[in-house]
């Protein structure tokens, strides 16, 4: 197996808010890996510790409890940082650059020299399609032209790993279509990526690997083959004429997905559930109008995590 390039360790944050020091939790235990040549995608709702997750890894928070490493150097030690490219969530860049100066700054600060720095700054600012407006001053610049701008300050010192917070946010479709290019070519160059997103689809099209967090856990991580197929048989099913009495037992063993008139529609879960709700739902005189197969993808993956959790999935 390959090695582990990032590795968190039962990491624990909490925050201390406000004149009241009130703590809020951040981070509640979290452990995942990220091996040589992976992309992995941190997932998980609003709040879910994502940010929390990767600043700590970056030494730019320290952790209450539990360990971040790069290469098994511990994050507070700076040369654990020195080949990571890092895209925070809301790139700061300085206003009164233009994306051109900045990106020049950033890869003199990864101690790359003036000739090396002119090689690779035009071929940076092509791939994130900012060339166009690289002369012009930053605060005259959109959300996704910083973002944008941002990108390539990662890619400039050419970092074996890539650590990206929610790289596609502000994004239009074709930006996130280009994003995910690069993060793909990034890999086939063999570097490793890990970064962060709400959005269970760029996820799903792009990671070797799945770590999904909701309120500072892990609730299930996997290769996202193994996770998409793993139980995957899901059925739609539409029942006509349920009377009031044989519904509520369906509910028990299947979740409503919707009624329309007098049909019902259920997701049912494995094949010997789906066998014993048809059995109870014929037996008790209601017709099967269909019954259709459907593939598990990450988004009800997440749902399901975040039911058995007990609380409503909020993926935005
Ligand atoms: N600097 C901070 N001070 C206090 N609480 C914070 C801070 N940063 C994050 N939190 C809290 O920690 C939790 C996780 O936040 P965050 O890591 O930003 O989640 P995500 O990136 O998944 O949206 C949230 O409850 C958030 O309010
Ligand atoms: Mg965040």
């Amino acid at each position: 197996m390959s090695a582990k390039v990032v590795e968190l360790d039962n990491l624990k944050k909490t925050y201390l808010v406000g004149f009241m020091r009130k703590p809020v939790e951040g981070a509640r235990g979290i452990s995942f890996d990220v091996r040589e040549g992976e992309i992995v995608g941190l997932i998980g709702p609003n709040g879910a510790g994502k940010t929390t997750t990767i600043k700590c890894l970056l030494g730019l928070c320290a952790p209450t409890a539990g360990a971040a490493r790069i290469r098994g150097i511990d994050a507070h030690e700076p040369r654990a940082r020195e080949r990571v490219g890092f895209l925070p969530e809301n790139p700061y860049v300085y206003p009164y650059l233009t994306p051109r100066e900045f990106v020049d700054l950033c890869g003199r600060l990864s101690g790359m020299n003036a000739s090396a720095r002119s090689a690779r700054i035009p071929r940076v600012l092509e791939r994130t399609g900012i060339a166009w407006a690289a002369d012009r001053p930053v605060h005259r610049l959109s959300k996704g032209m910083l973002q944008r701008t941002g990108l390539a300050a990662a890619l400039v010192g050419e970092p074996d790993l890539l650590v990206l917070d929610e790289p596609m946010s502000g994004l239009d479709p074709l930006g996130r279509r280009e994003v995910r290019d690069i993060i793909f070519e990034e890999r086939a160059a063999g570097r490793t990526v890990l970064f962060s997103s709400h959005v269970l689809s760029d996820v799903e099209a792009l990671c070797d690997r799945v770590v999904i967090l909701r309120g500072g856990e892990v609730v299930v991580s996997g290769a996202v083959n193994d996770l998409v197929h793993r139980g995957a048989t899901i059925t739609e099913l539409t029942l006509r004429n349920v009377d009031a009495k044989s519904r509520e037992g369906l509910l028990e063993q299947s979740r409503l997905l919707r009624e329309m008139g007098s049909d019902l529609v259920l997701e049912v879960e494995g094949e010997e559930v789906l066998a014993a709700v048809i059995a109870r739902a014929l037996g008790a005189g209601a017709t099967l109008v269909s019954a259709v197969p459907r593939k598990d993808n990450l988004e009800d993956l997440f749902v399901r995590a975040a039911l058995r959790t007990g609380e409503e999935a909020r993926p935005d």
